[in-house]
């Protein structure tokens, strides 16, 4: 129990999520639950939470700006990390489970399907991030490693993108599977629009609604004794 009052709720909260795709997976194939189709499966569920953990470290930086809470700034390189991490399972997934190490094979079809492409460079841009994102490449890189990392705005629409197109979706015509990819892509809007300086000015600039979540002591609501 010692261990766990070192961290913070939002702090095991991460974490959890982060693994619970892995151990949802585990306890399916152990209970012989798994799907029938069980590489393809591998390979989507690998995929969302990659792109979900994605979004997640992206929302950090709102919450601050929003109710001004601190602490999610704290756990954005965790859900960067986790993202990526889970991205390199989901990129193994696919050289080795799917196409067996066959190279000729794989960099032919990364050539002709336009969404592997995508794919292939979101997994590259990551990279870099996911290296730097140490504190002491912080330093070395000093204002650089800011401008590094604000390439995930870019990288973020490319793996919305990837989503999308893997479902043989358009997002102009609404066809193929586009429902989940279209909200990651709303949402992701909703991110890009925050972003913008006046948007982000005003947004400072609205009275503490940080207190309706996270209330000083002495301005909680009073219990309702009524
Ligand atoms: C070398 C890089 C990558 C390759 C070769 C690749 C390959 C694939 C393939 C083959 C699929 C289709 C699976 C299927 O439906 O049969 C897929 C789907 C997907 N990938 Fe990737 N991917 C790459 C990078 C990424 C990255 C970096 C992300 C996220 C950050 C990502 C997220 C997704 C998502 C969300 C799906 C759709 C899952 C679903 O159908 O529910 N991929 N990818």
């Amino acid at each position: 129990m010692k261990i766990l009052s070192r961290y913070t709720p939002l702090q095991i909260a991460v974490h959890l999520y982060a693994w619970s795709a892995l151990a949802w997976i585990a306890v399916e194939m152990l209970t012989g639950s798994f799907s029938i189709n069980p590489i393809q499966e591998l390979e989507q569920r690998t995929g969302r939470h990659a792109i979900t953990l994605l979004m997640l470290s992206l929302l950090c930086t709102p919450l601050n700006t929003l109710f001004k809470w601190a602490e999610p700034l704290k756990r954005r390189r965790t859900l960067g990390l986790y993202a990526f991490m889970y991205a390199t399972i989901h990129v193994i997934i696919f050289v080795d489970l799917d196409y067996g190490l066959a190279w000729s094979l794989i960099f032919r079809t990364v050539f002709e399907k336009p969404y592997i492409i995508v794919g292939t460079l979101t997994f590259l841009m990551l990279i870099p991030l996911a290296v730097t994102s140490f504190d002491v490449w912080k330093i070395r890189l000093g204002k650089n490693w800011k401008r590094l990392h604000k390439t995930v705005y870019l990288i973020a629409p490319l793996a919305v993108l990837h989503y999308a197109w893997s479902k043989k979706g358009d997002f102009f015509s609404l066809s193929g599977d586009i429902f989940r990819p279209l909200i990651y892509g709303l949402i992701l809007l909703i991110f890009l629009a925050l972003r913008i300086p006046a948007v982000r000015k005003y947004l400072a600039s609205l009275p503490t609604r940080s207190l309706l979540l996270f209330p000083k002591k002495s301005q909680q609501p009073k219990a309702d004794v009524s």
